[in-house]
């Protein structure tokens, strides 16, 4: 008996341990020996306590039963346990005490926690990304068609200064849409190395910059952690926003932030069980709090998108669920423990990579262009939005020939293919999609920059629309600046592989 792995234990008729093998000492967190003769109330809250109790009175009726039991183990966690309980009797039929046999089932429930949560995320995804879609394609129009009424309206006009709140009303709107992308997973990043302990030291400065001196901030940054591939803006965003959240727990009372990056391997033997990590190198980021801490309900919600204890107009509640998607789309994980009045701290760990001789330039050229020279092929599929183009395309100086339908846009290209300097055209249509139109088209002319314009949730990465040939990529809603912006660079370009 004191061999087997299950929990078996004996407690006689005032709930007193008479005997427990090692595997029930385990669970009740004692040293070996240090079961017998202590009291089961002492393990228990008083709630579960009382249901003992009556529990005993039908084992003294002479039935079994098996229920499930939390355990306030003596080491300070609370295990969930499985008890199979047994009355005992003495040699004269008379009742002795309760034999249990215990399973501890703590992992499996933590490990269906994980599960339900994933799923979750997993559901409330797809819904969020579904709606802030259609969503951004609203919002296209609406800002698109406000910028062309601000161009139009003199400048000192009252019309002038309403659309101006429209416009930011507006951008404030695609703000949200693009973090609810970010949540949902559904907007493409260009990955590339990078090293986040420059990232995040950056960012501290930052901090240090704006927290208050009740705060102390403690730093245990290595350098030498190596690489992750990420988007660095995205790093620096996950980081702030659980400052932020850091910050606003410990407002009153003060106390201290702490920020550390370090390397960590996971190998089989290392297996931390409660992190469903595989083998590997990871770096780890934890940022730590003695603030409030979260209670267990708020701890189930807090990734939600939208769920915030602020009170109303002072947070989005997007935070967390931004910082989720985050680490969910680069292959991360977070860990959260948190302790009502102690603190909080959040550990998020990166698989880690070794860092090539190679890190992608970013040298994207900067200049604006107002006036535009050039003449244009346009689809997009709605009328509105070709429409708003043209009209957009025409503010620029270009000169341009819309289509809404991609079949009759190539059409028209393969008759003239060469009347036109560049191309943008809508990802999404029927009968032929952006992509297979742009495609065609470089089969003509292999040399004529296009512009892609899509939707945030549309399977075309940055790299897909490279491999193609496609110059530049851009998301709805389009604005005038970024338009003008992309076609000054992909007729730039142009310019410069010419004068080679
Ligand atoms: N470090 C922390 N300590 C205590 N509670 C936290 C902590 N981090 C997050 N929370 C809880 O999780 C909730 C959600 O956090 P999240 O960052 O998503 O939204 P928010 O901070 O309320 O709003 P916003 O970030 O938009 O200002 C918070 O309202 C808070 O209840
Ligand atoms: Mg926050």
């Amino acid at each position: 008996v004191s061999q087997i792995g299950e929990g078996v234990s004996i407690v006689d008729e005032e709930e007193r341990f008479v005997f427990a093998n090692a595997a029930a000492e385990k669970v009740f967190g004692v040293k070996p020996g240090g079961l017998v003769g202590r009291n089961l109330s002492e393990f228990t809250s008083v709630k579960d306590y009382t249901k003992l109790m009556q529990k005993t009175q039908e084992r003294k009726a002479g039935k079994a039963d098996h229920y499930e039991l939390e355990i306030l183990s003596k080491t300070g966690m609370t295990r969930q346990i499985i008890v199979t309980a047994s009355p005992l009797l003495n040699r004269n039929g008379e009742f002795e005490g309760v034999l249990g046999i215990t399973h501890d089932i703590t992992e499996t429930r933590e490990l269906e926690a994980q599960l339900r949560q994933a799923q979750k995320m997993e559901a409330i995804g797809t819904l969020a990304g579904g709606i802030a879609h259609d969503f951004n394609n609203i919002l296209m129009a609406m800002i698109g068609y406000a910028d062309m009424v601000r161009l139009n309206a003199s400048e000192d006009s009252q019309i002038s200064s309403d659309i101006e709140a429209v416009l930011k009303a507006g951008m404030r709107a695609k703000e949200l849409v693009k973090q609810i992308l970010v949540f949902s997973r559904q907007m493409d990043h260009e990955l590339k190395p990078v090293m986040p302990h420059l990232v995040f030291k950056e960012a501290l400065k930052l901090l240090r910059a704006s927290l208050p001196s009740t705060i102390d901030i403690v730093q245990e940054i290595h350098a030498d952690c190596g690489a992750v591939l990420a988007d660095p803006t995205q790093l620096h965003q996950v980081l702030m926003n659980l400052c932020t959240n850091a910050h606003y727990a410990m407002r009153n009372s003060g106390g201290t932030l702490t920020v550390a990056l370090q390397r960590v391997d996971f190998d089989a033997s290392v297996k931390e069980s409660h992190l469903q990590l595989a083998e590997g190198s990871y770096i780890k980021l934890t940022v730590s709090d003695t603030g409030h801490g979260m209670d267990k309900k708020t701890q189930e919600r807090m990734f939600d998108p939208f769920f915030t204890t602020k009170p109303v107009g002072e947070g989005t509640g997007m935070g967390m669920a931004t910082t989720h998607g985050i680490i969910s789309s680069l292959g991360g994980t977070i860990n959260v423990i948190s302790e009502e009045n102690i603190g909080t701290t959040f550990e998020i760990y990166l698989p880690r990579i070794e860092p090539q001789a190679f890190w992608g330039d970013d040298g994207a050229g900067q200049s604006i262009e107002t006036r535009g020279k050039g003449k244009a092929l346009y689809v997009d599929d709605e009328e509105q939005i070709a429409l708003l183009g043209q009209r957009m395309l025409e503010h620029l100086g270009y000169s341009i020939i819309s289509f809404t339908k991609s079949t009759e846009a190539f059409r028209h290209f393969q008759a003239n293919p060469m009347d036109f300097d560049f191309v943008i055209t809508d990802q999404t249509m029927p009968d032929m999609t952006g992509t297979e139109l742009s495609q065609r088209i470089l089969q003509l002319r292999p040399d004529i920059p296009i512009i892609l314009v899509t939707g945030y949730s549309e399977q075309v990465t940055p790299e897909k629309a490279k491999s193609i040939g496609i110059k530049e990529y851009i998301m709805k809603p389009l604005v005038l600046s970024e338009l003008g912006e992309a076609i000054s660079r992909v007729l730039e370009r142009e310019q410069k592989s010419e004068s080679i």
